[in-house]
């Protein structure tokens, strides 16, 4: 049968990167892109885009019809950042979106979901080094919980249903394509911008917060292979620990320092410092690297590099 993808979320950081490469893979009419928003030019060039608010079923239900959708990947979400000042709104979002999509799954519409959990099902209580695959989960954000709820979720319609979810928990993940959308990982890409704009920095995370970071195509790698394992490599239908690398504000700035000699960092820690305060310092993400061969290849050094490079070009057009 042929694969027919849906993107709900496509404008969004990740999204606008998985799209872009699924229509690498499997050519632009096999992959729709659809959000609320429309995506930057490159998306919304790339191929065909439908307007779909996540938490709309029916409108959903009619784009599955119209394209004869198979795999659906579920980017929309609200982050831990906008979270916090929007409780309600993010836990509305976050898991009527989810059960739109499991329900398709159920009712056999679809075949295939992706939907994305992150460091932030863990809180304060959880081992902060090499945090296991198992172990205590108590997080403190509307975010977190909405995270955690889905993959009690995910599991139990894989468990009851036959439902062909497939998860990770990513980490904060740094990009320049498409702008990151409230998250408390976010310094590490402002961070970039401003080193090229302002030559300086005010993180609002202290030096020392160190948190499991990703970058963009190692993230968008992951996610296309854990979609393309075949069924009983997925042994994990909650979500698995993915983790690339971990660094500091200050380790940050010390790199672009090789880059940028006169950059200089101040630290001025807001809200978002306790969110990270709760979150793991590194993961072990060993399970993914047993089950379906992942990998992560780009460490902080290969990063900043990459982001000063591409953001220096995007910032001369
Ligand atoms: N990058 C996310 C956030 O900060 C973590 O999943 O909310």
């Amino acid at each position: 049968m042929q694969k027919s993808i849906l993107i709900i979320g496509a404008s969004g950081q990740i999204g606008t990167e998985l799209t872009l490469k699924l229509r690498e893979i499997n050519g632009k009419n096999a992959v729709i892109a659809s959000d609320i928003h429309e995506g930057n030019e490159e998306l919304m060039q790339s191929g065909p885009f439908e307007f779909i608010n996540a938490m709309d079923f029916e409108r959903i239900l009619n784009i599955v019809h119209k394209y004869r959708i198979t795999d659906i990947y579920l980017m929309a979400a609200m982050l831990s950042a906008t979270g916090e000042k929007f409780p309600e709104k993010a836990w509305d979002l976050n898991m009527n979106s989810l059960f739109n999509v499991l329900n398709l799954a159920k009712a056999g519409l679809i075949k295939k979901v992706f939907w994305p959990s992150s460091i932030a099902v863990f809180g304060p209580t959880t081992p902060k080094e090499n945090t296991p695959q198992n172990t205590i989960m108590e997080p403190s954000t509307v975010y977190g919980i909405s995270k955690q709820t889905g993959e009690r979720w995910c599991e139990y319609y894989f468990n009851k249903f036959n439902v062909d979810v497939r998860s990770i928990r990513y980490p904060g993940i740094i990009s320049w394509k498409a702008n990151p959308g409230g998250g408390t990982t976010d310094y590490a890409i402002e961070i970039y911008h401003k080193a090229l704009l302002n030559g300086a920095y005010n993180s609002f995370l202290t030096k020392d917060s160190k948190l499991p970071m990703m970058y963009i195509d190692d993230a968008i790698d992951a996610t296309i292979k854990i979609m393309d394992a075949p069924p009983e490599a997925i042994k994990i239908r909650s979500s698995y620990n993915l983790a690339g690398m971990s660094f500091t504000p200050e380790e940050v700035s010390t790199e672009i320092i090789k880059h940028i000699a006169t950059f200089k960092i101040s630290y001025n820690p807001d809200f978002r410092q306790s969110i990270a305060d709760s979150w793991p310092k590194s993961i072990d993400d060993s399970k993914a690297r047993e089950d379906w061969n992942w990998k992560h290849k780009i460490d902080l050094e290969k990063m900043t590099k990459l982001m000063l490079k591409n953001l220096s070009l995007k910032y001369q057009e």
